[in-house]
């Protein structure tokens, strides 16, 4: 039987799963991942606390164990991220940065990571999570310090350090039709008529059975890709109350279905990411306790409905 990669290779796509480096340490998982999989994502590994734990002082280690496992299986990798509010190095958040300073630190961190890894990654969340709900800017550090400019220098520089790499901005609740799609929308329509390079959009996917399924995901998908970028689910995932039963994964399963089928039905949605692969390793039971489930294999790697779901919406393809 075709793995989902494979049959997502069928339409051109790739289907994949983020990892986080311990996880490694589980082969029965790592080997799973590096059959199934043609992509993959760095849960943790390049993230800026990750790859420049003191100032100018850059570590790869992390990034570098999954290339390296990616690339002995076969898988591509998506690079997060560049620039995020979340897990940065204490050394900056502690630090009082004038405008030029925290714009030099930002453009050394950015040089620095894409050009390690130069035709290593084929895509970069260049900038993650950088909108609030309601579709203003979020008030990060580098807004709160450059203003909203930091995000078109960010492409800009990436851009200088990789020519060919897919530039992305990556964020959660924006699925749906709304006011945060709302305001991507428009940044990235602004991003390209200023001709800043921009390649994608990234829509992370983490989806909750009891907040509904995300009203226009498909025409959200195609409004993005007739802006002229290319369009990914990159950390998909589809959370339930615990404990688990028959109707709850019927229905997470319907749901992977339906945003396979939405990607499926964009020509530039390039692929799908789920945000780990199975139960047994997954970031939601210590962020939202008393909710789980979310992925399509069970803790003992054992397909789920969810899986056959997604199987069947990529061979109907
Ligand atoms: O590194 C420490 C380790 O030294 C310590 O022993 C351990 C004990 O808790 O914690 C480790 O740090 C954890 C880190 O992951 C590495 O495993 C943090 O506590 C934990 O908060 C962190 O969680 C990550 C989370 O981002 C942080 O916000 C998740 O693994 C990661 O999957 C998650 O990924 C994010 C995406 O980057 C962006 N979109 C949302 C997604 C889910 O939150």
């Amino acid at each position: 039987t075709k793995t989902l990669h494979e049959l997502a290779r069928e339409s051109g796509r790739y289907f994949g799963a983020a990892v986080d480096n311990p996880e490694l340490a589980d082969t029965e998982f790592a080997d799973l991942l590096g059959t199934e999989f043609g992509q993959t994502t760095p849960g943790n590994g390049m993230k800026w606390y990750a790859t420049e734990p003191q100032r100018g002082v850059f570590d790869f280690t992390a990034g570098d164990e999954i290339v390296n496992y990616a690339r002995a299986n076969g898988l591509k990798v998506r690079g997060h991220t560049l620039l995020w509010h979340s897990q940065l190095p204490d050394w900056l958040t502690s630090g009082t940065w004038a405008a030029d300073e925290l714009r030099s630190i930002l453009k050394n961190h950015i040089t620095k990571v894409v050009k390690h890894y130069r035709g290593k990654v084929f895509a970069w969340d260049v900038a993650n999570e950088i909108m609030n709900e309601d579709g203003t800017y979020r008030e990060n550090i580098f807004y709160k310090t450059l203003g909203p400019g930091y995000i078109a220098d960010a492409l800009r520089w990436a851009r200088a350090a990789d020519p060919k790499v897919k530039l992305y901005l990556n964020d959660y609740n924006v699925e749906a039709l709304g006011p945060k799609s709302d305001a991507y929308y428009t940044l990235i329509k602004q991003l390209k008529k200023e001709r800043v390079p921009i390649d994608g959009f990234g829509l992370q996917g983490h989806l909750a059975l009891q907040y509904g399924f995300p009203g226009g995901l498909k025409e959200n998908l195609q409004r993005f890709a007739d802006l002229g970028v290319d369009v990914a689910i990159t950390e998909l995932d589809i959370r339930m109350i615990l404990p688990s039963d028959e109707t709850k994964l019927a229905e997470q399963a319907d749901w992977y279905g339906q945003v396979t089928d939405a990607c499926l039905a964009v020509r530039r949605c390039v692929g799908i990411t789920l945000w780990g692969y199975t139960d047994r390793h997954s970031w939601i039971p210590a962020v939202f306790p008393g909710e789980g489930a979310a992925l399509p294999w069970d803790e003992n790697l054992r397909h789920k409905p969810a899986y056959d779901a997604i199987r069947n919406a990529l061979t109907a393809a």
